[in-house]
């Protein structure tokens, strides 16, 4: 698959998750909910209907039709993903956090909205991405649905990308070494790629080996993306990226780039891209979009 064809069928994947989130994420209640506050769900549309790549969610299928499951089978765990990742950067964005104003080309949700929205959004979006994983009406058995959100809970939380937030702040004052960078960088960035990764394999019902080897693949891309994201925070424009940029150097981020600089960093994503796409050379040709996709995510330019 070349570059421009995997641009092409992201941003189509990216327009039927949008619209699927806009289904799901409706004044209408659901079994068991009392009332959804219109400002609270304008706030939570605000920061999720909003334009962003749908990487990880196109991960969770891509994945998953690796293994045979289809786009609809998939769906509902692509979607909960989203939510997470949706609500991590409304957190991030917070004064208390990174403090940024502008996000996907617009204003982050507690400038839109105010800091108690954007809290309670995020905490929405957490709780929901649950609601979508386990809902018996989303067609998966359930031992699927437990394992998912399962692994879901533990990608998420202190442990995975909840944690990383914590250590990636912690940063600013005490600046941790190489290791420790890749480390909070596995956890805020890389554990919600992996489970993408994972989950997609899982969803087609794969062997332990493959679920291990996509989890892998996850890992590596999940590297490469923070690394990519941390290059292009030196390289491009605000305008281009839709956030603030050459804020990590500003802010005292620690992250590779600064740590081993640009032509470093560049060296590093070739590498990572070459142990993806080893990592699929077993599945041949059906392996070439996620390859397209782990070339993506380390020579994109927003
Ligand atoms: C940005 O993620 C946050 C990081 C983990 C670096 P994306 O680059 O996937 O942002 P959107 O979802 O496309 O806006
Ligand atoms: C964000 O890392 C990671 C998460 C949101 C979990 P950054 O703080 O670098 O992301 P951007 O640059 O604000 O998108
Ligand atoms: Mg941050
Ligand atoms: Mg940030
Ligand atoms: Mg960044």
């Amino acid at each position: 698959m070349t570059d421009a064809a995997f641009i092409a069928a992201l941003s189509a994947r990216a327009a039927r998750i949008e619209i699927y989130l806009a289904r799901v994420l409706q004044s209408a209640t659901l079994a068991g909910e009392i009332e959804r506050p219109a400002r609270l769900m304008a706030a939570i549309r605000h920061g999720v209907l909003n334009g962003g790549k749908r990487f990880r969610p196109f991960l969770v299928i891509e994945t998953a039709g690796l293994f045979g499951a289809d786009e609809a089978q998939a769906m509902p765990v692509a979607a909960a993903l989203e939510c997470i990742h949706c609500y991590s950067l409304i957190h991030d964005d917070l004064p208390a956090m990174d403090d940024d104003d502008l996000r996907r080309g617009q204003p982050t949700v507690h400038k839109a909205y105010d800091e108690a929205a954007a809290i309670l959004a995020g905490d929405s979006l957490l709780t929901f991405a649950f609601d979508l994983v386990t809902d018996r009406r989303n067609g998966l058995g359930g031992d699927v649905r437990a394992e998912l959100a399962n692994r879901l809970a533990r990608a998420a939380g202190l442990g995975g990308m909840a944690g990383g937030q914590a250590l990636d702040l912690a940063a600013a004052s005490v600046p941790p070494d190489e290791d420790g960078v890749r480390m909070l960088q596995a956890m805020k960035t890389g554990a919600l790629i992996r489970f993408a990764c994972e989950a997609g394999a899982i969803l087609g019902n794969a062997s332990s080996g493959d679920i291990d080897r996509m989890r892998i693949f996850g890992e590596t891309i999940g590297l490469a993306f923070q690394l990519a994201d941390d290059l292009l925070d030196v390289t491009q424009t605000a305008d281009r990226m839709g956030k603030a940029t050459g804020k990590d150097d500003a802010s005292g981020k620690v992250t590779l780039v600064g740590l081993r600089g640009t032509a470093w960093a560049r060296n590093e994503l070739d590498r990572l891209v070459a142990e993806a796409e080893s990592l699929l050379e077993p599945f041949g040709p059906s392996g070439y979009p996620l390859r397209a996709a782990a070339r993506f995510v380390a020579y994109r330019q927003s």
